[in-house]
């Protein structure tokens, strides 16, 4: 494994304080969805000053943020403007697309530490740095794959790789532009979600491609996500969550599934290494495919992810209450599964509002009256095409149970956008 050795964990040693009060520790989100809402509550309760920034206004870690900016991350320019206006302590990135350059600048000058390091930041956006770093030089078992960045060359691939396979953008999330391609029929198709679907949209059949990852369908058993956290205190392992996921876009996930000795130990050697690789302070969901006895590896995000939604109800300590204790450059601590005798399963289920509007939700009374339901609505202030607005989690004996109380819950949600 090669060495990377992380900056400092903490430019100025945190100290807390009233926030704004000198030697407070300040935070910059980058991203200000319902994951970051989740870390800016749990940084506050230690008393620490956020900033939350997005594209839009209102966003939901805005709205419990000490103060908030609106700018495009992506533009390297305003990113440093707003690096050099907030002045934080500690940057923590909450989505990929960021222009990492701009982190990469502000570590090197040592005046902030980037979450988990800019390095991290860079590798993770583009498909392409991660899956090499792991297959490559780590040498973990993965799908496999080509990058390609012409449909001649996609057809090649499709050839190399096997059918069928699944086309994404390098640089997308939650499964924007990814299909699978069943047929030769289906390339074109591919190609063109490819093209217009991922976060940089090619501008016209004669202009460069967008690059593509094409890899291998994997006939998984079942999906895993393994938060790992690494902290002042080592590197902590959460049970491993399995999840659900619709067009690549999570639905369900669950704690509480058996998973055999042997899995789970390949699952954590290959956490460590690729964390460890990463390096730096935070919480990173480490994306698992297992079939039989065979671990892959698929992606991870150098942050809290979405199917870790579960540990709000499944833990005394959430991913987000951890990812802030360890950004903080303190220990994880213990961490506790929570539910007594008949709650030893937890699950999450997305809520998802599609369609233009502002998404008003209601129901709230009829799904906290399913046993053991909790609901987080994270305000955001209008929808445009299928954007997640909600999650309901629950606890159960097993995890049909989770899952079915999570459903349920999430089922008697009603949205309206208006
Ligand atoms: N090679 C593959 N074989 C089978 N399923 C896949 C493959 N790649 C992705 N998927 C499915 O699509 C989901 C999203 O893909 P992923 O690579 O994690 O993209 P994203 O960055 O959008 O989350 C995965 O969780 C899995 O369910
Ligand atoms: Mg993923």
């Amino acid at each position: 494994m090669t060495s990377h050795t992380p900056p400092a964990p903490f430019v100025r040693p945190p100290a807390f304080a009233a926030p704004g009060s000198p030697g407070a520790p300040r935070v910059l989100l980058l991203g200000a969805g319902e994951l970051g809402k989740e870390v800016a509550i749990e940084l506050q309760r230690l008393g620490v000053e956020v900033i939350a920034a997005d594209r839009y206004a209102g966003a939901p870690a805005m709205q419990v943020a000490h103060d908030s900016r609106v700018v495009d991350m992506l533009d390297a320019d305003a990113l440093r403007t707003l690096l050099a206006e907030v002045a934080p302590d500690v940057v923590v990135p909450e989505i990929e697309a960021i222009a990492t350059q701009v982190l990469a600048e502000v570590e090197a000058a040592g005046r902030v530490t980037v979450i988990p390091t800019a390095r991290a930041t860079a590798l993770t956006m583009d498909r392409e740095g991660i899956r090499r770093l792991a297959a490559e030089t780590l040498a973990l078992p993965t799908s496999p794959y080509r990058f390609v960045d012409t449909l001649a060359d996609l057809r090649a691939a499709t050839a190399a790789v096997g059918l069928p396979c699944v086309v994404k953008p390098v640089m997308s999330s939650s499964g924007k532009g990814q299909s699978v391609i069943r047929t030769a029929d289906d390339v074109d198709a591919a190609w063109d979600y490819a093209q217009t679907g991922g976060r940089v949209v090619s501008t016209g059949p004669d202009a460069p491609g967008v690059r593509v990852i094409v890899e291998g369908f994997v006939d998984f058993d079942y999906e895993l996500t393994l938060l790992t956290v690494r902290h002042a205190g080592g590197t902590t392992f959460l049970d491993p969550i399995g999840h659900t996921q619709v067009d690549g876009d999570y639905r369900e996930s669950w704690q509480g599934q058996h998973v055999p000795d042997v899995v789970l130990q390949r699952a954590q050697e290959m956490a460590a290494a690729v964390t460890g690789d990463l390096g730096g302070y935070g919480v990173f969901g480490v994306e698992l495919f297992v079939v039989g006895e065979d671990v892959l590896f698929s992606e991870v995000s150098p942050r809290p992810h979405d199917t870790g939604l579960v540990t709000l109800v499944s833990q005394d300590l959430s991913e987000f209450a951890l990812h802030a204790r360890a950004i903080l450059g303190l220990p994880a601590g213990d961490v506790t599964r929570i539910g007594g005798p008949g709650q030893q399963a937890a699950a999450s289920c997305a809520v998802l509002a599609e369609g233009d509007g502002v998404p008003v939700v209601t129901g709230v009374e009829q799904a906290l009256s399913v046993p053991t339901a909790q609901v987080r609505i994270f305000g955001k202030p209008s929808v445009s095409g299928r954007r997640r607005v909600a999650v309901a989690l629950a606890r159960g004996a097993d995890v049909d149970e989770a899952r079915a109380r999570a459903r349920a819950a999430a089922a008697a949600l009603r949205i309206e956008l208006v």
